[in-house]
């Protein structure tokens, strides 16, 4: 069990004594706080935002864009619409709305998106470069309408100096055997 706010975790170790009897004993090991910061244009990316914070034991955080983006905005038919103008410039950084303020409390930081262009929008790099995050582990997850990371961490490498960028993971269609596993394999489970 954690409880938010404290940077311990308290496990159970089970284990036989000298008679065959089973006992338990309680300890704690350091939690590295966590927080799960996403930007979701159309709402998806924010459930599984919310899902994932769950069981990892995060604080959530929005990644709101300071102007928001209208359907007309997300219209990726449009090669002229502001999502495809900014996708198109690899240089382009949207605003964002407001910063958080007590983010040097974080060890490790999901940060969630919809895929858009097969790769990360342009916000997340905004976000990235807004903080300084050296030393830290940064863990991208996102959905999509069926595309996978592609050269996801290839376009926010450059964003990450001097953390530790992981592999990203696709979560759509929440699955939460799948999720628990995955945070195990990342030793945060
Ligand atoms: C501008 C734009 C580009 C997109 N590009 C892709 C894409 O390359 N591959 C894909 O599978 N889905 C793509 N999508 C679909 C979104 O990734 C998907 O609907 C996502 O779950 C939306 O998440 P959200 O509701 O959190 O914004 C795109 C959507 C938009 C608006």
């Amino acid at each position: 069990m954690f409880f938010a706010g404290s940077p311990f975790k308290t496990k159970m170790f089970n284990f036989k004594d000298a008679c065959g009897i089973m006992k338990k004993i309680k300890y704690e090991v350091i939690f590295m706080k966590r927080l799960v910061a996403y930007f979701s244009a159309s709402g998806v990316t924010s459930k599984t935002a919310e899902q994932l914070a769950e069981l990892a034991g995060a604080d959530v955080f929005e990644i709101k864009p300071k102007i928001p983006y209208t359907k007309a905005d997300l219209d990726w038919r449009n090669d002229k619409s502001r999502s495809s103008v900014e996708m198109k410039d690899p240089s382009s950084r949207p605003e964002i709305a407001e910063k958080k303020d007590n983010m040097g409390d974080y060890d490790v930081i999901f940060v969630g998106f919809p895929i858009w262009w097969y790769v990360a929008p342009t916000i997340i790099n905004t976000f990235l470069e807004s903080y300084d995050f050296t030393g830290k582990k940064i863990i991208p997850f996102a959905t999509s309408g069926g595309s996978g990371m592609g050269k996801t961490n290839e376009k926010l490498a450059p964003s990450c100096k001097g953390a530790e960028l992981l592999d990203g993971e696709m979560l759509n269609h929440f699955d939460k055997a799948k999720t628990e596993k995955w945070l195990k394999k990342l030793n945060l489970g």
